[in-house]
């Protein structure tokens, strides 16, 4: 069965069962790698996607629930917000391996279009549930708040 949705602003039919998690439909589906697999219990972030602009868990969300929807991966990222939050994460040298960097990116995105000027308590809230091994917690703060300042220029 096929399942009709946007998929970083193409109109797109993925051929897979409605149960199938969007991770592994954007993944082995589509062949869209930059998301990634860390716990598949909506816990570290790593697999983080928007759908309808809203940042979202792709390892516990379905297929069949993003029918008709917008869904962006890491792939598809374009406009202001993005721009602003690559360019802070390039210029800050926020990443270390990278393996949870393009959920902590969706993420960070997620939180600035909703609220562009976020406090410490602001990004601690929303980003605590982006894991990072490397400990790169200070660094995305810090990003954040350039991208906040990149966005009002
Ligand atoms: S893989 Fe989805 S939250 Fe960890
Ligand atoms: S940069 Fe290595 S896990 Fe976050």
């Amino acid at each position: 069965m096929a399942i009709a949705l946007t998929l970083n602003g193409e109109a797109t039919e993925i051929d897979a069962s409605p149960d199938m998690p969007l991770l592994w439909a954007i993944r082995d589906v589509q062949r869209l790698t930059g998301t990634k697999f860390g716990c598949g219990i909506a816990s570290c972030g790593a697999c983080t996607v928007h759908v309808n602009g809203e940042a979202v868990r792709s390892c516990q969300t379905y297929l069949g629930d993003v029918e008709g929807a917008s869904v962006t991966t890491i792939e598809g990222l374009a406009g202001p917000v993005a721009e602003a939050v690559q360019g802070a994460w390039k210029d800050l040298d926020v990443v270390q391996c990278g393996y949870c960097q393009s959920g902590q990116i969706m993420q960070a995105i997620g939180l600035l279009t909703e609220n562009p000027r976020p406090s410490d308590a602001d990004i601690d809230d929303v980003m605590s549930g982006n894991v990072c091994r490397c400990a790169t917690y200070v660094r995305i703060r810090a990003a954040i708040h350039e991208a906040a300042k990149r966005m009002e220029a």
